[in-house]
């Protein structure tokens, strides 16, 4: 176990390309860790205090994430696949991820039992960290969502990710303005792939806008609420939606893993 993970933190300290830039990419159907947001525009500062960077190496944005309580933050599974909890460090209220607000260490990694089965599904993981947040107007926790999306529905996406595919992480937070894209239109879209189920959603604006790489695991917002985690996507912003974790599906998933209960919620 121990050689294990040592081993992986040569690999990954060697190759940097592993971690640099989260989110999934599928096109076709093959898939690169990744995450920027394309086509967006600067955040002001305090306007998404949930928002975390995930750094294997301080300095480095892999992945994004959103802050649920004191001890508890969400991101996607494939942002913490096969992470030490040593190489998972959060950094919290900033719009700069190299300029931290703050940095937590984690203390444990809760990939969703079910991730990546089916392929692409259940991408979602809970960070406990080792000591609580301290709160204040640049860090807080995002609300978990009371009701499903619906057509409408206002959803803003923030990152560090790319401004363009395969890009590297850009220094200021981003933020994008998204719709929701009911389920069958965007399965029919992706021509009923079986990387797509229940427990996703589907955003889309226009071609030109979309999350990118290095804004995996990293939050979508509706009305004050947490409804989505960056999943995967057609690198970025050609025209195709977005696919995320639905977090309104994950709801006892993520209450019964931050309250202790182990028990598995599919
Ligand atoms: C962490 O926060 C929780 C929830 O507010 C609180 O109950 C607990 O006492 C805090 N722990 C420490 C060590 O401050
Ligand atoms: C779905 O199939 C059509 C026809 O083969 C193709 O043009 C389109 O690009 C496919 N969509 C995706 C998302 O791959």
């Amino acid at each position: 176990m121990q050689l294990l993970s040592l081993s992986l933190l040569i690999v990954l300290l060697l190759q940097p390309q592993n971690f640099c830039q989260s989110k999934r990419i599928v096109g076709p159907y093959s898939t690169i860790p990744s995450g920027r947001i394309k086509g967006g525009e600067l955040a002001e500062v305090e306007f998404a205090p949930y928002q975390v960077s995930l750094q294997p190496i301080v300095g480095v944005n892999n992945c994004g994430g959103a802050i649920l309580n004191e001890r508890w933050v969400i991101t996607a599974g494939h942002c913490v696949e096969n992470y030490i909890p040593a190489l998972v460090n959060v950094i919290t209220g900033t719009n700069k991820y190299l300029e931290p607000g703050a940095i937590y260490y984690t203390e444990e990694i809760h990939m969703h039992c079910m991730y990546d089965q089916p392929y692409m599904h259940n991408d979602i993981a809970l960070i406990k960290l080792t000591q609580n947040i301290t709160f204040n107007e640049l860090t807080q926790p995002i609300d978990l969502p009371i009701r499903p999306l619906r057509v409408g529905d206002e959803i803003v996406l923030t990152g560090w990710g790319a401004h363009e595919a395969y890009g590297g992480s850009v220094e200021d937070l981003y933020k994008l303005t998204l719709g929701f894209v009911p389920f069958s239109e965007c399965y029919d879209i992706f021509n009923q792939t079986s990387s797509m189920g229940v427990g996703h959603i589907c955003t889309f604006s226009q071609e030109g806008e979309g999350s990118c790489h290095g804004d995996s695991g990293g939050p979508l917002v509706s009305d004050g609420r947490l409804v989505g985690v960056v999943n995967w996507g057609r690198p970025c912003g050609v025209g195709f939606p977005d696919v995320q974790a639905n977090v309104w599906y994950y709801l006892d998933w993520i209450r019964s893993k931050i309250s202790g209960n182990d028990k598995c919620y599919y």
